[in-house]
């Protein structure tokens, strides 16, 4: 049941310190000790690491993959759909793993076949126990986030980015104290967020837009993508993420002042860039919502600000998320669409 929530939607976004906690559970236990991934014991050292995903899967893979190479892994993102077709070269020294909440995506099953077929190991990370993927793969590591009614993912992708980030300490056998700390505080701070949103706010004055573009730099390009997605899938309206740096390259000319831009800006990473990005956004009139740890450095820049809690900025991306899942709902909300089926979705595709 919804619980008294009015959308499955509402309450899955509020589930997700308990669904982080689930997937924490029994992995990272204590700082120095190393993060404990069943799959991961059975696998030998990949040569180079593919993931293969669709949707919101594919923005959680656009993300662990970056957190593979920064700890020195060769690591590539691929869309399910196009792996096949790009003529992607997959080597038995290659592990392909395929990032699926359902199990059931057709794209991502059939890439997965592709790489056992030529000889690469293969593993899913899903939430569906004895699901399509776990069949397929040589392997299966649980992102442990509970059933999700809702079509639009939300508490299964940052579960999927604990899941990999989780992964990546575990293959390169590398676990600090931040990551740790940062891993296992994520619950609380989310907690807080969801405590203290002004997202319903902003959507109340956002509402009517024309479209709108969240952008952000590094990993948090990935979170920008991913609550462009969000927006798009139950508000009906248009709405594009982009990596910041891309913005004065073309989408710069779609910029009114009818397109909010939300800006996620990482304090430790970013902040001096995007300030130059938003002034340019600023000029073209457009309402700036800055997704920001450092709101008194972004504030001046900004017309309005979402604060998320400092963390090690490897967990910032998850953090900006929940803000942009608040706004979405929000703004599908005031626009009275039906959110948690949105038209001519499902929540697993399974034809290619
Ligand atoms: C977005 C959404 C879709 C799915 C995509 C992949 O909210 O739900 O984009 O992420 O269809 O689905 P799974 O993860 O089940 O393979």
């Amino acid at each position: 049941t919804k619980n008294g929530y009015d959308h499955y939607m509402l309450k899955e976004i509020r589930e997700q310190p308990h669904a982080l906690r689930k997937c924490l559970r029994g992995r990272v236990d204590a700082p120095g000790r190393s993060v404990s991934i069943d799959a991961v014991e059975a696998i030998t050292e990949p040569n180079h690491v593919h993931f293969v995903a669709c949707g919101t899967s594919y923005h959680a893979s656009l993300y662990a993959a970056r957190l593979f190479r920064e700890r020195g892994m060769r690591a590539t993102p691929f869309l399910a759909s196009q792996y096949d077709l790009d003529a992607i070269p997959i080597g038995t020294d290659t592990l392909v793993v395929g990032v699926t909440q359902s199990g059931e995506t057709a794209d991502t099953v059939s890439a997965l076949q592709v790489a056992n077929d030529v000889g690469a190991t293969t593993l899913t990370v899903t939430n569906v126990v004895g699901s399509s993927a776990t069949r397929e793969a040589d392997h299966a590591m649980y992102i442990r986030a509970g059933p999700e009614i809702s079509v639009a993912a939300t508490k299964t992708f940052v579960s999927q980015q604990a899941a990999l980030a989780m992964l990546s300490s575990a293959f390169s056998g590398e676990c600090t104290r931040e990551f740790v700390t940062g891993i296992r505080a994520l619950p609380d701070r989310i907690q807080s967020i969801l405590d203290q949103s002004r997202a319903k706010a902003i959507a109340a004055e956002y509402a009517d837009a024309d479209a709108y573009f969240p952008i952000g730099r590094g990993s948090n390009a990935a979170a920008a993508l991913e609550g462009a997605l969000k927006i798009k899938e139950i508000t009906y309206k248009h709405a594009e993420g982009f990596p910041a740096g891309e913005l004065k390259h073309g989408p710069l000319a779609l910029v009114t002042d009818r397109t909010p831009v939300f800006a996620i800006v990482d304090g430790d990473s970013e902040a001096e860039t995007m300030i130059g990005t938003l002034n340019e956004v600023d000029a073209r009139g457009a309402p700036v919502i800055a997704v920001t740890d450092c709101p008194e450095t972004i504030e001046p820049h900004a017309d309005h600000v979402l604060e998320v809690p400092e963390t090690d900025s490897r967990f910032t991306p998850i953090l900006a998320t929940v803000q942009l899942q608040l706004v979405s709902y929000w703004i599908a909300n005031r626009l009275g669409r039906s959110i948690d089926k949105p038209r001519n979705l499902a929540k697993s595709v399974t034809v290619e």
